[in-house]
């Protein structure tokens, strides 16, 4: 049987017209730093996947794609603390100006790990770009992030509670039972 999550959904966080401005404005910021140099976006599914699909299409670049699949919260909402890989990349990123696209830094924890991982490929560079940055969150490794987000946990544009939600058009907070 196929259950839903224990809890519901409450406040907009980030409403969907919010979310394309500041994803407008990401676009625009990359378009213009990587002028004759056209990035590799990485996603890190599957959070990242909404947010990367809006992005480059407001990247006026032909960038290429692809994808890792990380875990590292299992169905919970807290952080097991350990980062595996379930799938990794299939391109060769040596040489390559590879912007690494994430949904939301939390702990930080993924992303440390990822760009150690990435980093010794010996990309020609590895930028971040997250969507959502949870304040307090150590940012300075961070270049292009959309908005900083409340300890609240939050679901939709591509973020999931128990792989549900992610089809959500805005950022929402998730209460638990
Ligand atoms: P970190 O390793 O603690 O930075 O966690 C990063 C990952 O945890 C993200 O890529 C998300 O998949 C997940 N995560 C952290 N906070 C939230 C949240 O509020 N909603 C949904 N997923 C979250
Ligand atoms: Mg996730």
């Amino acid at each position: 049987m196929v259950t839903a999550p224990e809890g519901s959904i409450g406040r907009v966080v980030i409403g969907a017209e919010e979310l394309a401005q500041r994803v407008r404005e990401l676009g625009a910021a990359i378009t213009a730093d990587y002028q004759g140099r056209p990035p590799l976006l990485v996603g890190v599914l599957k959070g990242a996947y909404v947010f990367m699909a809006d992005l480059a299409r407001e990247i006026d670049l032909p960038v290429e794609f692809d994808f890792m699949a990380v875990s590292s919260y299992g169905e919970s909402t807290q952080s097991s603390g350990v980062v595996r890989i379930v799938k990794d990349l299939e391109t060769d990123i040596s040489g390559r100006d590879v912007i690494l696209v994430e949904d939301i830094v939390d702990s930080g924890l993924t992303l440390r790990y990822l760009r150690q991982l990435l980093g010794d490929r010996e990309p020609a560079s590895l930028e971040i770009c997250a969507l959502l940055v949870r304040e307090g969150a150590q940012t300075d490794d961070v270049k292009f992030f959309g908005f900083p987000i409340p300890p609240d946990f939050v679901v939709g544009y591509g973020l999931d509670v128990a792989e549900h939600y992610r089809e959500l058009d805005s950022i929402m907070v998730f209460d638990p039972a």
